[in-house]
């Protein structure tokens, strides 16, 4: 139904205009991208995801039968010698949620690190309150590690992050 494409400079405005405030951002996208939320931000992003071995892979969900743009997720902190990376900024647009692309698109995402980079680890933060998002990463075998209580704050809130790890079970490792 999707397929994941590279996300282009061209591809930042209609992903900008889907994230509506601060509290969003936090929960979407950790305290890296500062609200608002800018073409720079992203772009800057984009510089680290080119080269032989980029540390960044950025990528747009697009429906297979109209190309329409439906989603955004990204390999971060890609380490080709730990053989690990971080899956993170990962969003359905809204009025796409809940009809199965979250988890087709994460799907695709794994299968990106582990069968095409070869990785054998991937981890990721989601925030605890966030049971959208930590079904779908169960969904597809995320376990829970750590739970680290407070671990951000939003204006006088303390948010519990939840950290979650995939291992490569077709490599061999337990
Ligand atoms: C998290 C997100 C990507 C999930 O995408 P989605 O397309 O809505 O999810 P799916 O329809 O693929 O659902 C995946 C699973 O989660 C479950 N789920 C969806 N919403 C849920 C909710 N509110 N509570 C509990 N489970 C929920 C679904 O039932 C499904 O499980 P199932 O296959 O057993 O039925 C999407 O909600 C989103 O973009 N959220 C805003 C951004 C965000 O918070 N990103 C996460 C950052 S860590």
């Amino acid at each position: 139904m999707i397929r994941l494409e590279q996300f282009l400079e061209s591809d930042c405005d209609p992903l900008i205009a889907v994230v509506p405030d601060a509290r969003f951002l936090l929960q979407w996208a950790g305290p890296n991208y500062r609200h608002p939320l800018d073409a720079t931000q992203l772009k800057r992003t984009l510089a680290r995801a080119i080269g032989k071995q980029p540390s960044v892979k950025v990528f747009k969900a697009v429906l297979q039968t109209t190309s329409q743009v439906v989603g955004h997720i990204q390999l971060m902190n890609i380490d080709y010698d730990r053989e690990c990376c971080r899956i993170g900024r990962v969003m359905i647009f809204p009025g796409h949620q809940g009809a199965g692309l979250g988890k087709e698109m994460v799907r695709l995402a794994v299968r990106e690190a582990f069968d095409y980079l070869g990785l054998a680890e991937i981890t990721l933060g989601v925030f605890d309150f966030n049971k959208a998002a930590i079904a779908t990463y169960q969904r597809l075998g995320f376990e829970e590690y750590r739970l680290k209580i407070g671990a951000f704050t939003f204006r006088d809130e303390a948010w519990n992050l939840m950290e979650m790890r995939l291992i490569n079970a077709s490599l061999g490792h337990a």
